[in-house]
Formats: C-alpha cells, sequence, structure tokens
C-alpha cells in the first residue's frame, strides 16, 4: 500500500489539489493499493476562503485540521510545523505532496523532510525572483529540500537544473489548477452580482489585488484602485475583496467613487464564471493569470516580476509593475481591441493529476518490488 499526506492551508491550494485527489480516488475504486491523508493546516478558514473550495471541488473533509489560523509568517510557519510534526511521530506516510507556494508548503516540506519523509512539491522550480515576496522564499526553501518535483513549465525544469537538481528528480507534467479549471468549466455558475449589477458579457472588468506590496500601504492601494477607475472609461470594475485588502479598504475615511463594485470574495466556480465572461481581469496574483491564460482573456499584472514567464510569453498576460502610470496606456490598447490572442503552454491540457499519480505509483512500485 503506497500511502500519502496531502497537505493543503490557503485558497489556492485547494485547486491545485482537487484533482490529484479524484486520480487517487479512482485509482482506489479499481483496487489499486494506493491511499491517502488530507491535511489541513487551517492557514485560511473562512466560509469564502475556503469551505466553499472544498465542497465546489468536491474535496473530501480533510482528515486532520491543524488549525493553524491567522499570525506572522514566523508564527503560522511555527505552527504548522509544531502541528504537522506531531501528526507524523503518530503516523508517517511513505511521500508528503505539498503543492504551489504559501507558507503551509514550505512549512510542511520541512516538517515532513526532518522526520525522514520524502517531499514531492507540485508546481516546483518556479521563481519570480522577487525576495520581497514570502512565496519567494517559500519556493525556494521547498525546493531545497524536495525529493521530487513535478513542473508546470520548461522554465521551472531550467530553473531548477541550475540549482544542481538531477533530471531524474524533475517531471514535467502540466498543471494541476489547470486540471481543475478544465474539469470545472461545465459547471462555472452566475454569481448573485452578475444580475444586480446588470453585466453584460464582455462588458466589465474584473480585478483582485491582495500582495502586501499592493494593499497594505493604504494610500499606495488608493492610487492604484483610482488609476484603474479613471482609465477604465466607464467600464464596471468588479472587485472580489481578501480579507488582507478588506481591512485596508475599511480604514479609509471616504468611500471609493466612480464605476468599482466591491464585493466578498467569491467561490471558485462563481468566480471563474466572471472572469471567462469578463473584458479583462486585473490582478496581482499568479494562479489567476495561468487560468486567464488558457480562458484566452485578456490580463493586466501588477506586478514588478511574475514565477510563471509563460503566461506572459505565450499567453494573454502582461506586467505592468506597481507603476500606476503603466495602467491607463494598458487600458486604452485593451479598449481599442488591440490585445494579445495568446495560446496554451504545453501540458496544460488537464490530465496533469493523472500523469503525477502514475509516476508515483511506478515509483514505489519499484521501490516495494
Ligand atoms: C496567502 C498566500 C498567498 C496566496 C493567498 C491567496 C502565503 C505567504 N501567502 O496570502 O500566496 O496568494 O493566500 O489568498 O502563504 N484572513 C482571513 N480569513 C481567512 C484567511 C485569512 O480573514 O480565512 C486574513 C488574515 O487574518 C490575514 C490576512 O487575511 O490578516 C492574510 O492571510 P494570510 O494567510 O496571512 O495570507 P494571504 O495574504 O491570504
Amino acid at each position: 500500500m503506497i500511502t500519502l499526506d496531502l497537505i493543503v492551508g490557503a485558497r489556492p491550494n485547494f485547486m491545485k489539489i482537487a484533482p490529484i485527489i479524484r486520480e487517487i480516488e479512482r485509482r482506489k475504486a479499481q483496487s489499486e493499493a494506493i491511499d491517502y491523508r488530507l491535511v489541513h493546516t487551517g492557514q485560511h478558514y473562512d466560509r469564502n476562503m475556503s469551505g466553499s473550495f472544498f465542497e465546489e471541488l468536491g474535496i473530501p473533509e480533510p482528515h486532520v485540521n491543524l488549525n493553524v489560523g491567522s499570525g506572522t509568517q514566523a508564527e503560522q510557519t511555527a505552527g504548522i510545523m509544531l502541528g504537522y510534526e506531531k501528526l507524523l511521530s503518530e503516523r508517517k506516510p511513505d511521500l508528503c505532496i505539498v503543492v504551489g507556494d504559501v507558507t503551509s508548503t514550505m512549512a510542511c516540506s520541512i516538517a515532513a523532510k526532518k522526520m525522514l519523509v520524502p517531499v514531492a512539491h507540485v508546481e516546483g522550480g518556479i521563481r519570480s525572483g522577487d525576495m520581497t515576496m514570502p512565496e519567494e522564499i517559500n519556493r525556494i526553501v521547498t525546493d531545497s529540500i524536495t525529493d521530487y518535483f513535478f513542473t508546470t513549465s520548461e522554465t521551472a525544469n531550467s530553473n531548477l537544473r541550475k540549482n544542481g537538481v538531477e533530471s531524474d528528480r524533475i517531471f514535467f507534467v502540466g498543471n494541476t489548477m489547470i486540471d481543475t479549471l478544465l474539469h470545472s468549466r461545465p459547471r462555472f455558475r452566475k454569481p448573485r452580482l452578475w444580475d444586480e449589477l446588470s453585466l453584460d458579457e464582455k462588458g466589465y472588468i474584473v480585478l483582485t489585488l491582495h500582495r502586501p506590496n499592493n494593499v497594505d500601504d493604504p494610500a499606495n492601494l488608493k492610487q492604484l484602485l483610482n488609476e484603474i477607475i479613471k482609465s477604465s472609461d466607464g467600464r464596471k470594475i468588479i472587485f472580489p475583496v481578501h480579507p488582507r485588502t478588506r481591512k485596508v479598504i475599511n480604514s479609509y475615511t471616504e468611500p471609493l467613487s466612480g464605476s468599482i463594485h466591491l464585493a466578498e470574495p467569491l467561490s471558485y466556480l462563481e468566480f471563474n464564471y466572471l472572469v471567462e465572461h469578463s473584458l479583462a481581469v486585473i490582478t496581482d496574483s499568479g494562479g489567476i493569470t495561468e487560468e486567464t491564460t488558457v480562458m484566452g482573456v485578456p490580463c493586466m499584472t501588477l506586478r514588478d516580476s511574475t514565477e510563471r514567464p509563460e503566461t506572459v510569453t505565450m499567453g494573454t498576460n502582461e506586467l505592468l509593475g506597481t507603476n500606476p502610470d503603466a495602467i491607463a496606456p494598458a487600458m486604452q490598447r485593451l479598449l481599442s481591441g488591440n490585445w494579445k490572442k495568446g495560446a496554451i503552454p504545453p501540458l496544460w491540457d488537464g490530465h496533469t493529476s493523472e500523469r503525477i499519480i502514475e509516476i508515483i505509483s511506478k515509483m514505489f512500485d519499484r521501490k516495494t518490488a
């Protein structure tokens, strides 16, 4: 029997793990000797940041919730490591699978490795080069102790090789987030705000902002928002607001004015419905740039770097940087219909999780043979 620990903690982890669970369940149903323990660290805990994703993506109730909750980077890292180490001392799996680049990814990989449990990193090898991002530190630390890398791009492969990782530990399999996107697409659901705000096909822009760089300074965030409103020429801007950003907006004494509509974070199926039918997306997320690339929706990223360069070189994404002055010229190009069309990166085909579990299955078969 192969036993796997699957780690999730924060919102972007859920869509990356869901198709892996589906594939394990499919194999279990065919009597394959494989099983998993789903561990939720509790880094995200609000219903609209966590619970709704479990329901919509068909993720089963976690076997364990470490309930770490909010805190500083060190508090969260320490809390997750303590909780997961204790769990491992009760039962060790054959392999710990971590996904993405959040604090839970790094904390659990360290705890596992120190308990002599091998680690596999899904989405390993990507790098932004920006050491001010907590995610970049999480990626570097995780990858420095990862045994098996499941990668989304040739760039990730080459980053890993440059760091001295042997080719037989790197598996270029594609993107599990896109497995979830393609699997869920027929079920995307119109959010209530569509009718409430009388939205039209391709008539509005979706905005998401949550990076500390963009949102933690209230004056900076306000300048970005005002620039987006001003340059959008009256188009409606739909802004589902992350809790971190909400705290800053709540501190404003004057409400934002213009065609911007603030909403609570949306569920997965509703958010992607909104994106699929939008004119464009403005974001500082990484995962959303992958989803817009696959759906062919123009995307402007308010960051100076990206760990997902293929969304720019091949996809519909453009890096505008964090200077608000870059927004108006890009918006003009969009509104005059001159945005690039883009193509879908190799292996982002909806079958990545099948490839991952096939590789793991063979790897452990060989070890026990
Ligand atoms: C985390 C990830 C980031 C990811 C993002 C997606 C890290 C370092 N960052 O950032 O890569 O893109 O998730 O959402 O892991 N909060 C709530 N309710 C919740 C969760 C958080 O109110 O359910 C509040 C917290 O109190 C905190 C803030 O939101 O003040 C930020 O949460 P945190 O988990 O620290 O990081 P994110 O900014 O969400």
